[in-house]
């Protein structure tokens, strides 16, 4: 199990932070490494500073958007079946942001079982659990609450154990992983849940490319704004000097990888020059840096998937496009 960096406790509340603290010279590695590969690629952690957050919590509010007002309404369905039966158990929400989606669940619970309960928030921003959890505080009054700022594919040991668990897990988040990662996120689950566990999970499904595609190109711009976004993480992090405004967005549904691919298009030569490198890092006209991959699911692989950590698929709340599903699973 991972050490613990610091932890706060007082009644009812426990915050434990287990994220070693990222040193500036390591993140900056990895984007010169990204910068260096053919083609280029800057790791989508990086689209999520101040600015990147508040840009991302407008793409959830954008009509073409759809991933968060579908699953809003299907977590509201799945709640209605679970929330009789949660006395007790430990609610464990993993990338839990500002727990609105949970709120939607914890609502339906009956007051008297709410005392029983514990939330478990797990966020890699120390920020955002702390809000939630002071939020959360005061709308579910009794509720224990053990947040864990901490990285979900690293840290789901960090879970306090001892209840019966519902593990939450919306938002597609798991789109957002390399094959490999989300198969080896699978198989640590496996490892942690004990018989009697749930977990809801939220994924976004293959549909109509047009459909997929405007999600990622909105009318608005805020899309191409977040995307742009992370050449100014990219500037303050390594030193560079890049001008956002010197790409173009770039985002489009990749049939033979199931996943929509975003990436910046420079519109005229660049040169990167760091203390330290050879050679400057060149940027061609027209040249693609590839910033984020978002998989698009079939119940075929999701089978596949959930299958691996031995799980069952208890119940499949969907749409009635089929565009997203929420998953009860157990095992
Ligand atoms: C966070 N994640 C699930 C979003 C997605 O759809 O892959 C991030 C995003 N990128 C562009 N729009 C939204």
């Amino acid at each position: 199990m991972a050490s613990e960096r610091s932890s706060v406790a007082e009644g009812g509340l426990i915050i434990q932070d287990f994220l070693p603290e990222l040193k500036g010279s390591h993140l900056a590695d990895s984007i010169v490494d990204g910068l260096m590969k053919e083609p280029k690629e800057i790791p989508s952690m990086f689209f999520y500073d101040e600015r990147g957050s508040k840009l991302y919590e407008m793409i959830t509010e954008l009509p073409e958007y759809y991933p968060p007002q579908v699953e809003t309404k299907l977590i509201a369905v799945a709640a209605d079946s679970l929330a009789q039966g949660l006395r007790g158990h430990d609610i464990v929400e993993l990338g839990s942001g500002d727990c609105s989606k949970i709120s939607i669940l914890l609502d339906r619970v009956p007051p008297a079982d709410i005392p029983t309960l514990r939330y478990v928030p797990v966020d890699f921003s120390r920020s955002a659990v702390e809000e939630s959890a002071a939020n959360l505080r005061t709308r579910f009054p009794g509720m224990d609450i053990h947040g864990i700022v901490g990285d979900f594919l690293s840290h789901l040991d960090c879970m306090p154990d001892g209840r019966d668990r519902l593990l939450a897990f919306f938002g597609s988040t798991i789109g957002n992983l390399e094959k490999e990662k989300a198969h080896g996120f699978f198989q640590e689950l496996k490892e942690v849940l004990r018989p009697g566990d749930e977990m809801l999970l939220g994924l976004d499904m293959v549909k109509d490319v047009t459909v997929m595609e405007r999600a990622y190109n909105d009318s608005q711009g805020v899309t191409a704004e977040f995307n742009l976004n992370i050449v100014n993480v990219v500037n303050r992090l390594i030193g560079s000097h890049l001008d956002p405004n010197s790409f173009e967005h770039l985002a489009f549904f990749n049939p033979n990888e199931s996943r929509i691919e975003m990436h910046l298009r420079a519109i005229s030569p660049m040169s990167i020059e760091l203390d330290g490198l050879e050679a400057p890092i060149t940027i061609e006209e027209g040249e693609t840096i590839h910033t984020e991959n978002s998989y698009k699911f079939t119940m075929e692989r999701i089978e596949r998937l959930v299958g691996s950590a031995g799980l069952a698929i208890r119940e499949r709340y969907t749409d009635e496009n089929g565009w997203f599903s929420l998953l009860r699973l157990g095992n």
